[in-house]
């Protein structure tokens, strides 16, 4: 079990480009083990490999946000999203790169993700609501898309300061965690 940090705003590692998996080898899977365990511990939905600083094209999702009925995390390798629409749902998003920030993020209401899973066999999932959410969220991850991108210039600046101030009362501790009750963080 390893919690690993996670990188937070304004880190450029966020925005690094990241590059698809080509070996389903052991490094994925402990890979895949760390950010289940990471994703877990800090009460995320979801969570994507930049996030640890790894530029792997995965990202996992919950697997109770993702409608199955165990928690076990649904693996997402090398995913595009090959489908969106049924309009547009406005709502609320937390990122674990960006503890205690939430807004408003508008975005299609449905999509459909083909991926592949840990062990290299594809397959394709589709979802409305909150899963539909976190894989645009997870999947925004990894071209370098941050929450801070999806909002105007005066919640932009509001966001700045506020990790700034995050930064300055928190580097060197331990990672915040979701409460219970608040939106949904991925
Ligand atoms: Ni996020």
């Amino acid at each position: 079990m390893a919690v690993l940090d996670v990188v937070k705003y304004p880190d450029p590692r966020l925005r690094e480009p990241t590059f698809d998996v080509e070996v389903f080898d052991d490094a994925l899977q402990e890979l895949v083990r760390d950010l289940a365990d990471t994703m877990f511990a800090l009460n995320g939905a979801g969570i994507a490999a930049i996030q640890v600083g790894r530029l792997e094209r995965v990202f996992l999702i919950d697997g109770r946000v993702a409608g199955r009925n165990d928690d076990e995390p649904v693996v997402f390798v090398n995913p595009e999203i090959v489908e969106e629409g049924r309009g547009i749902s406005i709502s609320e998003e937390g990122c674990l790169s960006f503890p205690g920030v939430f807004v408003e993020v508008k975005r299609p209401r449905w999509v459909r993700v083909r991926a592949k899973d840990q062990h290299g066999q594809e397959f394709e999932i589709e979802g409305d609501g909150l899963l539909g959410r976190a894989l645009q969220h997870e999947h925004d991850h990894l071209t370098g898309r941050l929450l801070v991108d999806m909002v105007g210039l005066v919640k932009k600046e509001m966001i700045k300061r506020k990790m700034k101030r995050w930064h300055s009362e928190n580097d060197g501790e331990a990672d915040a965690r979701g409460d219970e009750g608040s939106p949904v963080i991925v």
